[in-house]
């Protein structure tokens, strides 16, 4: 909390890590917190055996109380979930903490001027990717520099949005944001996100689709971006019948790229992430964009991960580029035509 409390001071944000497993001292144990709340995550078969996880809730509490810390949420993660069938542990979906006071289900926390919705019993995620902080400030301000070059809108394509914190952050820029998920409840805490930072979600586009459906439908209505975030799952397992296809990112990525490339404006940016244990090994996200492109892009600078999130720097990959122009006609024969949104 003493290293954090400069990121409290400065209004950087309020939803941050505070605990990073091996680094401090317990492998497969993280804390993260979220304004009142925190979130205490125990990696089972990597954490240590025993591990008295009620005690460890207390623990936090009682460090993390002074700071306005007033529950803490357990998360286990299962070393194989397939013997769950899908299911998740009754603890995730408990409003009732493993340490301190019941919060209610939806708090709100802030990070670089944006206030974002995050629940702590809604399964194993919050509903905030904290890890992409201070990416998602590099796309508000890459959005904030076209819209100082030039007077129209730029146009975002976020894929796999989930809550679409990436597309606040570029709606809060003056962009017009595309968020793509399969998940109608996550595009309408999305749409939520967007209201509680006074946006009207109106303009702005969501759409309930498949990415890659959604990036050839897209194709076919000649829309072009000038940002596009991607930033998928390692997996996903897809469904036939929502018209959903199954994700890995190890096999796809490429052809991600390569389709993404196909609706970006020349010169657009993309900023691909993963936190996919393979491609974050050295030079494999830079391998996987360029079979993507067919080429060389010329990369742009990130800010790289928060401070918070130093000691995972090998778990998390994201490089920026921009689209060569032969990448665009490589994804994209045919359309040409510039249209926003
Ligand atoms: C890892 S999260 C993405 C995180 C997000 N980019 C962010 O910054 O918060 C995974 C999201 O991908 C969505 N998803 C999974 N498969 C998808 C697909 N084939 N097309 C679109 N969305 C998908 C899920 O519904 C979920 O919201």
């Amino acid at each position: 909390m003493e290293k954090r409390r400069g990121m409290i001071r400065s209004g950087e944000t309020d939803a941050f890590r505070v605990f990073s497993g091996a680094a401090d001292g317990l492998d497969g144990v993280f804390i993260d917190v979220y304004g009142e709340g925190a979130v205490l995550m125990v990696h089972e078969g990597i954490a240590p055996r025993g591990l008295d996880v009620r005690s460890a809730a207390g623990a936090a509490l009682r460090v993390l109380g002074p700071a306005g810390v007033r529950a803490v949420y357990l998360k286990p993660f299962a070393k194989d979930r397939s013997g769950l069938g899908g299911a998740l542990p009754a603890v995730v979906m408990d409003p009732t903490p493993a340490a301190g006071a019941a919060l209610p289900e939806e708090l709100r926390v802030h990070e670089h001027g944006a206030t974002l919705e995050v629940r702590l019993y809604d399964g194993l995620s919050t509903g905030l990717f904290l890890d992409q902080r201070e990416n998602r400030r590099f796309v508000r301000d890459w959005c904030a520099g076209l819209v100082r070059e030039r007077s129209v809108a730029p146009s975002v394509l976020n894929t796999f949005a989930y809550t679409c914190a990436f597309s606040v952050a570029a709606a809060r820029a003056g962009a017009l944001a595309t968020s793509v998920d399969v998940s109608g409840r996550y595009l309408g805490w999305g749409k939520r996100n967007f209201g509680h930072n006074a946006i009207d979600a109106g303009p702005h586009r969501f759409a309930k689709m498949d990415t890659f459906e959604f990036l050839q439908y897209a194709r076919r209505k000649g829309l072009r971006y000038d940002v596009i975030v991607l930033d998928p799952p390692s997996f996903a397992s897809g469904s036939k019948r929502k018209g959903q296809r199954p994700w890995s990112s190890v096999a796809d990525y490429p052809r991600l790229v390569r389709e993404a490339a196909g609706v970006a404006c020349p010169g657009a940016l993309i900023l691909a992430s993963t936190n996919t244990r393979e491609l974050c090994l050295p030079g494999r996200l830079e391998r996987a964009i360029i079979d993507g492109l067919g080429v060389e892009p010329v990369w742009v600078g990130l800010p790289g991960p928060p401070a918070d999130f130093a000691a995972e720097r090998g778990r998390m990959a994201a490089r920026a580029f921009e689209v060569p122009r032969e990448s665009v006609a490589r994804g994209l024969p045919g359309a040409t035509s510039r249209v926003r949104r």
